[in-house]
């Protein structure tokens, strides 16, 4: 049974768990006519490194998110996305796979994977998994046979150029800074990667690597895994000139890397030769992409991707390394535009969170005790109300915010000395001003060992050192503390997964902003045949009287803030009030 928060109207009351039936994941073509489950999904990513550790050496672990399936499951999410959980030397905290098939060490077994799939399944919750195919680590026996010798089987696997004076061979920068070519002294030749070093670029030009490709896919299809996120994906096609770039496409390099010529042709390869095969989900990891761009990838009868993560949001407080303040109205004009249907057939995602961004409630709502849960909640309404599937990161279901930081030494994230290197050392960015923009846009802010409890570590290991620092607001900030509150952000969290249950305008329903100027409220409505849904939120520190025509006769379904209704359309709004109404 669901805790209630104390202001709940009565139409979520009563709404059970929904169990997703496995009966068409898996394996098999979906059902004809019926609507891809993806579609209302709501997806829970999983850090496993940072999520829960369950034998003590201070590392997360398959077993420790076995563990914790229940709490998953009951917050009301139907599948998981595991970050990845494959052998990897972790330079890139596994974004750097050694081993496609093996699962790292430190997570576990093979053995620990099918029993997590098991129960997984046991509880109705799917699980999809990284595909990160970009690169590879440089540890991979391909790499290792590929950097041997120019006439090794496995050389055309990666991207190599003849640099005999180890000048790179053009000006390509790598992702996060410097050149994207390494000179390896074993050939004198050097090697793409558009992350580090020790993440050399796959040749997809190569029919062979995407053999290797889609083998490595239906091994884990076949496992039972019920679809992927794919790592930048968008950047697997080369521009085949390797030409230089010019000064205006080096302030944002991802816009060449996405527009290589065999991109979609690579895709629909992919869909034909595996992904038609099984009834799974495909979100693409768009860097580099425009919006306009999306029904390309997901537009159904392009037989590419289901959906995309695009970054527009996570870029509205954004210019190149700096943090810039962004009115509310920009946020809006990209869910408004997003919610225009694109194509006949294209899905999006919404995401705020996740193991690259900031904390949301440090970044879109505010951090400080007096607004923190009210803003967590109000951020939450919107991520569960915006047209397309919703990604929850772990944590973000407590209002886990970011982690203090003195100095770059602070950091664990390899990004971090790569683009201290390019930015302060070699451009001359102010130090001061980098670490700042660090602090509130680093990745680590997200990595922090979940908060389970107030016991040591929160719990997250017995260990006495954690891979990572715990926040230290986990005293506070914690799982156990969210169960035992009815009022909490994990139970609005739950709330809000049960009332789009009930509501399917909130996942089918046409969007519409009804109030897009105005600098502190966003108020929209979802309209589904005669159900007509409006999401009214504060989102600013102070409260105020706010009017509009569109609240009159509306009857409140979940606000984060007790009974409050909107009289002839006139309300009085506390700092951050989230509401729902039915129309
Ligand atoms: C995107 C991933 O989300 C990020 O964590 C990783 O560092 C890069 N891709 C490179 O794989
Ligand atoms: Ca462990």
């Amino acid at each position: 049974m669901l805790k209630r928060r104390t202001m709940l109207g009565g139409a979520v009351a009563g709404a059970g768990m929904l169990m997703i039936g496995r009966s068409h994941a898996a394996s098999g073509v979906r059902p004809a006519g019926r609507q891809p489950w993806w579609k209302e999904a709501v997806i829970y990513e999983i850090y496993p490194r940072s999520f829960r550790d369950s034998n003590g050496d201070g590392i997360g672990d398959l077993p420790g998110i076995l563990e914790k399936l229940p709490y998953i499951r009951d917050l009301g999410v139907d599948t998981i996305w595991l970050a990845p959980i494959f052998q990897s030397p972790n330079r890139d905290n596994g974004y750097d796979i050694s081993d496609y098939r093996a699962i790292m060490p430190e997570f576990g077994t093979m053995d620990d994977f099918d029993r997590l799939m098991a129960k997984a399944s046991s509880l109705g919750l799917r699980i999809i998994l990284d595909l990160v195919v970009n690169h590879t680590s440089d540890q991979h026996p391909w790499f290792q046979k590929s950097r041997a010798a120019k006439d090794s089987p496995y050389r055309d696997y990666y991207i190599w150029r003849d640099t005999p004076q180890g000048h790179p061979p053009n000006n390509w920068p790598s992702v996060w800074g410097g050149s994207a070519w390494a000179s390896d002294p074993a050939t004198g030749s050097s090697y793409l990667h558009l992350f580090s070093p020790q993440q050399p670029d796959l040749n997809w030009d190569n029919p062979a690597v995407r053999e290797e490709v889609f083998s490595i896919m239906k091994f884990w299809l076949d496992k039972g895994v019920a679809g992927f996120r794919m790592d930048v994906i968008t950047m697997i096609s080369k521009i085949p000139s390797f030409r230089d770039m010019t000064p205006e496409e080096l302030k944002a390099p991802e816009y060449v890397y996405a527009a290589g010529p065999h991109l979609h042709a690579y895709l629909r390869e992919m869909n034909d030769r595996v992904l038609s095969h099984y009834d799974v989900m495909t979100v693409g990891e768009a860097y580099g992409m425009r919006a306009r761009d999306i029904p390309l990838f997901t537009d159904s009868a392009r037989r590419e991707l289901d959906m995309v993560f695009a970054f527009d949001i996570v870029h509205v407080d954004r210019q190149g390394w700096r943090k810039i303040d962004w009115p509310l109205s920009k946020l809006k004009q990209v869910y408004a535009a997003a919610g225009k249907p694109r194509s006949p057939d294209s899905w999006n995602t919404v995401f705020l969170d996740n193991h690259d961004q900031p904390r949301a409630v440090s970044r879109f709502g505010n951090d400080s005790p007096p607004f923190r849960e009210a803003s967590a909640k109000a951020i939450a309404t919107m991520l569960l109300t915006q047209c397309g599937t919703p990604f929850i990161y772990q944590g973000e279901e407590l209002g886990m915010t970011n982690l203090p930081f003195s100095g770059v030494e602070d950091f664990d994230d390899v990004q971090v000395p790569i683009q201290w290197e390019a930015r302060v050392k070699r451009q001359g960015v102010d130090p001061d001003a980098f670490l700042e923009s660090l602090k509130d846009m680093g990745r680590d802010n997200a990595r922090s060992p979940m908060q389970w409890d107030a016991t040591r570590n929160a719990g997250f290991t017995t260990a006495n050192r954690p891979w990572f620092r715990v926040n230290p607001n986990y005293t506070e900030i914690n799982a156990q503390a969210c169960m035992q509150d009815p009022n909490s952000v994990y139970h609005y969290f739950q709330a809000l997964l049960a009332l789009r249950r009930k509501y399917p305008a909130l996942i089918h329903g046409t969007y519409q902003d009804l109030d897009p100027d105005h600098h502190a409220v966003f108020l929209y409505a979802r309209e589904l045949g005669r159900s007509r849904l409006l999401i009214l939120m504060n989102m600013s520190d102070r409260g105020f009287t706010y009017e509009s025509s569109s609240l009159t006769r509306a009857s409140l379904l979940i606000s984060n803030m007790q009974h409050r209704g909107a009289t002839q359309g006139v309300t009085w709004l506390e700092p951050w009030e989230a509401r729902i109404y039915r129309a």
